[in-house]
Order: structure tokens, then C-alpha cells, then sequence
């Protein structure tokens, strides 16, 4: 989500029933994410990879918190996937773009269904690609899971945006400010922001029951965005190459339990 979407402070704690039906959301979720990475291929449109989402919440009777989004007055979302492709960030709107061989790919997908949501997001190859883009793929990944080891009982908000900035920063990448983590449940943007950056040790306590959607987004170059006329496509300012991975999970007294992971997936 962008910074600066205004929310209060109250961190929801979800009761077991409520975890229950966010698992079934977040194992959805999941599941949709993953055959879209398998239909990703040189050939195929954006938009195809739209249509097939579509109609894969159709299918199972489920809702797209993505269409129609329209924080703060901006053009309405017009789809249920963002597909961000090489120096696109996130929010890249599907469409006629073709895939090529050599292209990196960020699909981010949401799923509702019972007033409760789930949110994912994975980068991915087009067929083979560099050397550079692969380190920044899975500098991303690995900076997520990071961040995700810290959601702990008892850790403190900014341990996961500085666990997270730790390790894309040890690798010279700019780590993406402007847009953020944040709270999910009954909506898909909660209190509180979670950003990807910060001083450790700061904000409030994690206790169990949070659900927290954590989405580093990391540029080869400069963590400088721009956005495009459309209102909605974020590209990296300086043309580098951008990887984004999110989960949705839950703080557990055992730790994290990743809600959007099934086998197969990141
Ligand atoms: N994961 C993104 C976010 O949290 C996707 C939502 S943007 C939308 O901001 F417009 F597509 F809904
Ligand atoms: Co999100």
C-alpha cells in the first residue's frame, strides 16, 4: 500500500474463529498466485494473467479487494492482479504487454471472501534471465523472510522493517520507501503501516493474534519511485530493475505462521 494512507492506531487482535476463515483466505490466495506463476511465460499478455485471476475467483465464489480500489481519490483499480514487469515496482496495471524471455515479473494478488482477505505477492523469471536479476530476486525473498522471523511475540513494529533493510542494504540495493507493509483482516489495509526500513527496537509490541502483510520491495539502483500517468504504475525513478514479495501472516505464540504459503510457493 502507499504511505500515508491515513488509518488510527489500534492493531486488531484476531480471535480463533477469525484466524480460522483468514487460514481459508490465505490458502486461497495462495493457490490463485500459484497457477499464475505457472501460466507466466514469453507469449502470454498481462492481461491474460488478469483474466485467468478473474476467473479463477469466480470459480470458487470468491471477491477481488483489488478491483475498484481507490484510496485517497485516485482513478479506481481496474483489475484483481498487478503484474509489474522489469522496472515496474508495483501496481502495474495488466494489459497488452506481452512477456519476454529475460523479463522479471511481480505478481500481487488479493483475495476477500467473508469480509476477510488475504494478500501475496512473488517475483518471478520469463523464461532465463541474468545473473543480476536473479541476486535481486532472491535478495528479496530472502529479505522478506527476514523480516518475517521477527514476528514474534514480544519484538517490537520497526524489528521487521529493520531486519528487512538489513539485508537488501547489505547487497547495495535501495529499498523502496514509498510504499509499505500493513495490517490486514476485515479490510485489506489495517492498521498498523509496516515499513520496509527503520531503527530497530521502536513502535508497538507484537502479540499473538496480529496479522501483518509484509511487502519488501527492492530496486537494483536508487529506492526512488515514480508513477506513471495512469495513477497507478510505480517504476523505479532511475530505469533499474525492482523485485516485490509479500505475505500475509499471523503472529503466533510458536511465531510467525505464514497464512499464504502452500507447498510450491515462495
Ligand atoms: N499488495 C498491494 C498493496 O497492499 C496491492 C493493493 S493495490 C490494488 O498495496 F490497487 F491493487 F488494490
Ligand atoms: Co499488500
Amino acid at each position: 500500500m502507499g504511505e500515508g494512507v491515513g488509518f488510527g492506531e489500534r492493531i486488531a487482535i484476531k480471535s480463533r474463529r477469525e484466524i480460522e476463515r483468514m487460514r481459508e483466505v490465505g490458502h486461497a490466495t495462495a493457490e490463485i498466485l500459484l497457477e499464475l506463476r505457472e501460466r507466466a511465460r514469453p507469449g502470454v499478455t498481462t492481461g491474460e494473467l488478469d483474466e485467468i485471476a478473474a476467473r479463477a475467483l469466480e470459480k470458487r465464489g470468491l471477491n477481488s479487494p483489488f478491483l475498484g480500489y481507490a484510496p485517497g481519490g485516485v482513478a479506481p483499480y481496474p483489475a484483481v492482479l498487478c503484474a509489474s514487469v522489469n522496472d515496474e515496482i508495483v501496481h502495474g496495471i495488466p494489459g497488452s504487454r506481452v512477456l519476454r524471455e529475460g523479463d522479471i515479473l511481480s505478481l500481487d494478488f488479493g483475495v476477500e471472501a467473508g469480509g476477510w482477505h488475504g494478500d501475496s505477492a512473488v517475483t518471478i523469471a520469463i523464461g532465463e534471465i541474468d545473473a543480476d536479476a536473479k541476486r535481486l530476486i532472491e535478495t528479496t525473498r530472502d529479505a522478506l523472510e527476514k523480516g518475517i522471523e521477527r514476528m514474534v511475540p514480544g519484538d517490537r513494529l520497526s524489528d521487521i522493517g529493520h531486519a528487512v533493510e538489513s539485508r537488501a542494504g547489505k547487497e547495495g540495493y535501495g529499498v523502496v520507501r514509498q510504499f509499505v507493509g500493513h495490517g490486514i483482516g476485515r479490510a485489506m489495509h489495517e492498521p498498523p503501516q509496516v515499513p520496509n526500513y527503520g531503527r530497530p527496537g521502536r513502535g508497538p509490541r507484537l502479540r499473538p493474534g496480529m496479522v501483518f502483510a509484509i511487502e519488501p520491495m527492492v530496486n537494483i539502483g536508487s529506492e526512488k519511485v515514480r508513477v506513471l500517468k495512469d495513477e497507478w504504475t510505480a517504476v523505479t525513478a532511475d530505469g533499474s530493475l525492482s523485485a516485490h514479495f509479500e505475505h500475509t501472516v499471523l503472529i503466533t505464540d510458536n511465531g510467525p505462521e505464514v497464512l499464504t504459503r502452500i507447498e510450491g510457493s515462495h
